[in-house]
């Protein structure tokens, strides 16, 4: 009797133990996993030319369930000349993604950075910049109609005080090239959400307070708005109060809009010391965790999938160790400190 009550005994705990396991995951478990039990996207910024790397495209649909392209769908990298598209790049994304069971983010429609050459390089009339705008956010839209979960539509238009900042778009336009760009995407793809996307707009200040009256503004003017997107390129600084961060994302939520982290890393000064990688942890832990206790912050992505594949080191020279995994793929404390907490 006592023998068949101790392998009963043993049978309860083995079974709790797998129970449990399941249901918590273990440090096996991708952040995939872990992420979609919390509803939450959880994705990476990728670039087409490396989707035939098995390492690179395994560590992709490992980890991740959501992916935004990098570089491939700015209007510079797609448009060689007026008129003329080159979609290879976003062509392979898009199909990686719908073969993987993967919603994309698009990124972007409409910024002054990486522009065409063929742009830049004469003077034009606002009629003809509205109809070149127009044509391309209904080439680009309409392409992947159907196969984009949200598009950033506008990017980084709100200068530091708050202001609308001087590029080429609203000097070429005006400010109402916002509005315009929100409408068209909507009528070349009315199931995609849309997006606003900025940095540095997540805290309290002049900045996310520009933001803020951007967008409802354009929520009050009734255009098809769905979302703003935080950035969040920082460095081992940040250190935004959560509440601030907290009572941002509702006061969006108020107007009605999701939230998005949309490009995160953490920059390190190089040499990497390990205090350097506990702050970064920290700070990823910081943000994912106001996302996921966000009732409107739905995705967060990161800027690279691994330290070998980050913008960092190119534009910050002295910087890098940006992202959760390292130059091997490794998974590092900020890596593990999501991990815990999506657990
Ligand atoms: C960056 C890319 O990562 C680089 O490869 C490229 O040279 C410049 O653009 N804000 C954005 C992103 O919205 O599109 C930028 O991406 C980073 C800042």
């Amino acid at each position: 009797m006592k023998k068949y009550l101790f392998l009963l005994g043993l049978l309860i705990v083995f079974i709790t133990a797998c129970a449990l396991w399941v249901v918590k995951g273990n440090n096996d478990t991708p952040l995939r996993i872990l992420a979609q039990r919390n509803h939450l996207y959880i994705g990476a910024a990728v670039n087409g030319w490396y989707l035939t790397d098995p390492y690179y495209a395994n560590t992709l649909t490992r980890e991740f369930n959501i992916i935004t392209p990098e570089n491939a769908m700015k209007f510079g990298p797609l448009s060689p000349a007026q008129g003329e598209y080159n979609f290879t790049e976003a062509d392979a994304i898009v199909n990686f993604a719908i073969e993987n069971d993967m919603p994309v983010r698009g990124h972007v429609l409409v910024w002054t950075n990486q522009l065409p050459d063929w742009l830049l390089d004469r003077q034009w009339t606002r009629d003809e910049l509205i109809e070149i705008l127009r044509n391309h956010i209904f080439t680009v839209v309409g392409r992947y109609r159907g196969k984009i979960m949200a598009w950033d539509v506008v990017n980084e238009t709100i200068a530091d005080d708050g202001t609308l900042a001087d590029n080429f778009w609203t000097n070429g336009i005006g400010p109402d090239y916002i509005e315009m760009a929100f409408r068209w995407a909507h009528e070349a793809d009315p199931e995609a959400l849309l997006f606003y996307n900025d940095f540095n707009a997540e805290g309290a200040g002049p900045k996310s307070d520009g933001v803020y009256g951007l967008v409802a503004d354009l929520v009050q003017n009734g255009v098809p708005i769905h979302g703003v997107g935080f950035e969040m390129h920082t460095t081992i600084d940040w250190n935004v109060d959560p509440t601030i961060m907290a009572a941002n994302m509702e006061r969006l939520e108020a107007l009605g809009l999701e939230v998005h982290i949309t490009e995160m890393d953490v920059r390190i000064p190089s040499p990497v010391e390990p205090a350097a990688l506990e702050r970064q942890a920290e700070i990823y832990r910081t943000v994912m965790r106001a996302c996921l206790e966000a009732a409107n912050c739905t995705t967060f992505i990161m800027w690279g999938v691994s330290d070998a594949h980050s913008w960092i080191p190119w534009v910050y020279p002295g910087w890098g160790s940006a992202t959760i995994l390292d130059e091997e793929y490794q998974p590092k404390p900020a890596y593990w400190a999501i991990h815990t907490l999506l657990k």
